[in-house]
C-alpha cells in the first residue's frame, strides 16, 4: 500500500507523544490506517534541545517551509500553540495541498472560521480531536455518535490543568503554586498557565463544543467566564465543610430556546459524579433528546492521552475518513446572539 507520508509542526509535548507511538507501535498504527505512516519530516523552533524521542537527526529542520514545500507529505500534523504564527502556519499548509490534524483549540476558536472556510474552499480537511479534553474521543461524539441527536445540554471539566490543580490543594494540601508548577513539569499546562487557570482554556474548547453540538458560533469573550486563579485552600476546605467539592465546570445548555453557556468555579456536591473526577481527568455530560444522559471522561491532558487523540485523526485521514467541515446545524437560523446568564 502506498505510505501516507506526514510532516510534524512541534515535537513538544504532544508531538513528543505522536512520535513515540509512531515509533513504538508502527504495525498498530498500520493496521488501523490500512498502510503505512511515515513521519517523512518534523519542524522545531531549537534544533539543538534534548529531546525524549529518538527520530533520526535528517527528517528534523528549524525551518516550517520544509514541510510545507515538501509535495510528497499529504499530511501535515501543527503542534506548536499560540494563535499567530500558527494561523498563518496553517494557512499556508491548506495552500500548498495539505490536510491538517491540530490540537490548537485557542487556534481553532480565534481563526476557525477563516481556516475551515479556506479548507472548504480548497478541498482540504482539518481534523481537531485533540483540541478538546485530551484523549476523550468527544469530537467524534457530536462529529458522528450522537448525530441523531439534538443536544439539549453539555457540561463538564474541561481543563486537566485546573482539575488537577484543584485535587492538589484539596487531597494532597498542596499550594495553589506548589500545583501548578507540578502541571506545568507535567506537562499539562499551556506555555502561558494563565489561561489555564483564568478559565480561558476551558471556554475556547467550550465554544468549539458548542458549535458542533448547536451550530452556534460564539465568541469567549460573549459569555461569563472565570477560572480557579482566585480560589483559596480556605475556600476548598470550607466547601468541603458542607460537602461540596470546587470543580471549573463549563455548561452550554438550551433554556426557553435560548443557549445559555459559562465557565466558571461551582460547588459540586460529593455525592454526584463530576466530584469524582479527580486530577488531570476531563468529564463531559451531554443530554440529548433521543440518546438521554451520556457521560465522557479519561486524562484531559498530558502526551499521551493528547498523542492518542492526535493518532485517531492521523488514521481517520489514511483511511479517508476525516472531517471536513464544523457541520452548520443553523439551530438558530443564524442568529449568533444567545443568553449568557448563569443560572446555577
Ligand atoms: P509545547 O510542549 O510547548 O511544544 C510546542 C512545540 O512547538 C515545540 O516542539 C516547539 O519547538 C515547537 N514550535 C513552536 N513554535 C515553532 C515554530 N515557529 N516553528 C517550529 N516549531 C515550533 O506545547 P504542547 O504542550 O505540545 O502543545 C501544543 C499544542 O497542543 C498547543 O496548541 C496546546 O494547546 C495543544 N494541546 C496540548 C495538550 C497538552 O496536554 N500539553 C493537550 C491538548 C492540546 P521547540 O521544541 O524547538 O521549542
Ligand atoms: N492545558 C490544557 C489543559 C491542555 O490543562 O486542559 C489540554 O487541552
Amino acid at each position: 500500500m502506498t505510505p501516507l507520508k506526514i510532516g510534524m509542526i512541534g515535537l513538544g509535548t504532544v508531538g513528543g507523544g505522536v512520535a513515540k507511538i509512531l515509533t513504538q507501535h508502527p504495525d498498530r498504527i498500520e493496521r488501523r490506517a490500512q498502510r503505512p505512516i511515515v513521519l517523512q519530516r518534523v519542524a522545531v523552533r531549537d534544533l539543538t534541545k534534548k529531546r525524549d524521542v529518538d527520530l533520526p537527526a535528517e527528517i528534523l529542520t528549524d525551518r516550517v517551509q520544509d514541510v510545507i514545500d515538501d509535495p510528497e507529505i499529504d499530511v501535515a500534523v501543527q503542534l506548536i500553540g499560540g494563535t499567530g504564527q500558527a494561523r498563518e502556519i496553517m494557512l499556508a499548509l491548506l495552500a500548498a495541498g495539505k490536510d491538517v490534524v491540530t490540537a490548537n483549540k485557542a487556534l481553532l476558536c480565534e481563526h476557525g472560521d477563516e481556516l475551515f472556510t479556506r479548507a472548504r474552499e480548497l478541498g482540504r480537511s482539518i481534523a481537531f480531536e485533540a483540541s478538546v479534553a485530551g484523549g476523550i474521543p468527544i469530537i467524534a461524539a457530536f462529529g458522528s455518535a450522537l448525530a441523531g441527536n439534538q443536544i439539549t445540554s453539555l457540561s463538564g471539566i474541561l481543563n486537566g490543568t485546573s482539575n488537577f490543580i484543584l485535587t492538589e490543594m484539596a487531597d494532597k494540601n498542596q499550594t495553589y503554586e506548589q500545583a501548578l508548577r507540578r502541571a506545568q513539569e507535567l506537562g499539562y499546562a499551556e506555555a502561558d498557565p494563565a489561561m489555564d487557570v483564568d478559565g480561558t482554556d476551558a471556554a475556547q474548547k467550550l465554544v468549539l463544543l458548542s458549535q458542533l453540538a448547536f451550530g452556534v458560533r460564539a465568541a469567549v469573550a460573549e459569555f461569563p467566564c472565570s477560572g480557579i486563579d482566585t480560589l483559596t485552600l480556605e475556600d476548598l476546605k470550607c466547601a468541603a465543610d458542607l460537602g461540596y467539592m470546587v470543580k471549573l465546570l463549563a455548561v452550554a445548555r438550551l433554556v426557553d430556546n435560548l443557549l445559555e453557556m459559562h465557565v466558571s468555579p461551582t460547588l459540586v456536591r460529593n455525592n454526584l459524579p463530576m466530584a469524582d473526577v479527580q486530577g488531570v481527568f476531563n468529564a463531559v455530560k451531554v443530554t440529548g433528546d433521543v440518546v438521554g444522559e451520556t457521560w465522557f471522561s479519561g486524562q484531559g491532558a498530558g502526551q499521551l492521552p493528547t498523542a492518542s487523540a492526535v493518532l485517531a485523526d492521523i488514521v481517520d485521514m489514511a483511511v479517508g475518513r476525516s472531517q471536513l467541515t464544523f457541520p452548520t446545524l443553523d439551530l438558530f437560523g443564524g442568529r449568533t446572539t444567545f443568553s449568557v446568564q448563569p443560572t446555577d
